[in-house]
């Protein structure tokens, strides 16, 4: 009698599975995974999708696809230039609020989550603080008194608003630099020394005990094979590692992921191994500014397809391996595309001789690229039954 139930249920089952297939698509519509947004497809996982946004393209009337997609497809955003100090305060004490606020206000709007970015940074500086600092009218006194009333001052006012900041960026040097040697480099670091780095969470920390505070970098998506003391992965750990053995408020590692197809990169588990000691510490990570830039041959420019594929395919490869090991961390909390379209990229404007670009995941058409569809595939086959749900983090005491 069991028997025959269970044969009946599985009758049932089969008889409709086979009819939904068979509708035709005009009958109601099945569901199709690869038909979701990236964001509805990270959820799952409970794992963020960002870009970053250019203010002045996401308010261009002109350009309306832009905005449509980066309230689709993302679950988080990023400003990509309007939370720089240039930005907000060009002048001294006189703030530039409008575009970082109409970020939020989009953010609000389409129930995204917001990574501030960037509280210290040597870049994006505005003129007058470092033309004060050159000619001796700021001192150092004053200019840590500065950063840390820029610090209070801009998260402050977006209190319970930023779920992420990168609150230092980039403070770490290169093999290629000058001294060779991994050190501390730039501008805050050659005024007020390395101390400025626990200052700064300190002071981010007093402002929004709520938001989740990160150190973010590149080329640190993975540790070297080489000398450790060569290797900034290394660097960034060990400086972590301090700074927590310290009692000083970082949340997380923000690994940038600016990859190029001409380079040898990594694999998803050299990826997922670092994300993972970085873990290990505690903490939480993220991708925060991925993509993967191609150099654009005259065959590329030309419309050659046999230049053209190859760079889409390592292109989406290079995406994958990186969302690939995000997804295997349970702590790696957001993956945030650097810009999503090909038609507004920093890639090309900064990279030149040679000519680069095809970073993104769209092209300059807005249409969804290989790199892309990879994406979805990664999200909608990580699991189940290899499903590994976000460890929720919250900020230190
Ligand atoms: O706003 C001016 C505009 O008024 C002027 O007409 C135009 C002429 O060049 O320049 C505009 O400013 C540019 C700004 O982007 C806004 O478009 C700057 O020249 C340009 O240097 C700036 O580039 C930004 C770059 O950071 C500066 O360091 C890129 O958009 C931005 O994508 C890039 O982002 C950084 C992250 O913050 C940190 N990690 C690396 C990443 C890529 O470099």
């Amino acid at each position: 009698m069991k028997l025959r139930r269970w044969i009946a249920t599985g009758v049932v089952a089969v008889a409709t599975v086979a009819t939904l297939n068979a509708l035709p698509a005009t009958a109601g519509r099945q569901y199709d995974p690869a038909e979701q947004s990236l964001r509805t497809l990270g959820q799952r996982h409970g794992l963020h999708i960002g870009t970053a946004v250019d203010l002045a393209v996401l308010n261009d009337p002109a350009d309306p696809r832009y905005r449509q997609l980066a309230a689709s497809e993302f679950s988080s955003v990023t400003a990509e230039n309007a939370m720089k100090w240039e930005s907000l305060e060009p002048t001294r004490g006189s703030y530039n609020w409008g575009p970082a606020d109409e970020l939020v206000a989009f953010a609000r709007q389409n129930n995204q989550s917001i990574r501030g970015h960037v509280l210290v940074w040597h870049n994006q500086l505005p003129g007058w603080l470092t033309s004060g600092v050159a000619d001796g009218s700021i001192s150092k006194e004053e200019l840590r008194a500065l950063l840390k009333k820029h610090i209070t001052t801009v998260v402050s006012r977006y209190k319970g608003k930023i779920w992420q900041w990168d609150v230092v960026n980039e403070a770490v040097s290169d093999p290629w630099d000058n001294p060779p040697t991994l050190h501390y480099k730039g501008f805050w670091a050659q005024h007020l020394g390395p101390g400025y780095i626990a200052d700064a969470f300190r002071w981010a920390r007093a402002a929004d005990p709520k938001a989740l505070l990160f150190y973010n970098d590149y080329n640190i998506e993975a540790f070297g094979s080489g000398d450790p003391a060569n290797d900034k992965t290394q660097f960034v750990y060990d400086m972590a590692r301090q700074l927590r053995a310290e009692g000083v408020p970082i949340d997380g590692i923000g690994s940038q992921g600016h990859l190029g197809t001409q380079y040898g990169n990594y694999d998803t588990l050299q990826v997922a191994a670092a994300l993972k000691k970085f873990s290990g510490l505690g903490l939480a990570t993220a991708f925060t500014e991925v993509d993967v830039r191609s150099q654009l041959t005259e065959g590329v420019q030309a419309g050659d397809s046999a230049e053209i594929n190859p760079r889409l395919q390592a292109s989406a490869a290079n995406f994958s391996v990186l969302l690939r090991a995000c997804l295997a961390d349970r702590h790696c909390l957001s993956f945030t595309v650097w810009g999503f379209t090909d038609k507004h990229s920093w890639v090309p404007g900064w990279f030149s001789d040679p000519p680069e670009g095809m970073a993104t995941i769209y092209d300059e058409n807005y249409l969804p690229k290989r790199a892309y569809h990879e994406m979805k595939a990664d999200l909608i086959y990580a699991g189940p039954p290899y499903v590994l749900p976000r460890v929720p983090h919250r900020p230190r005491r």
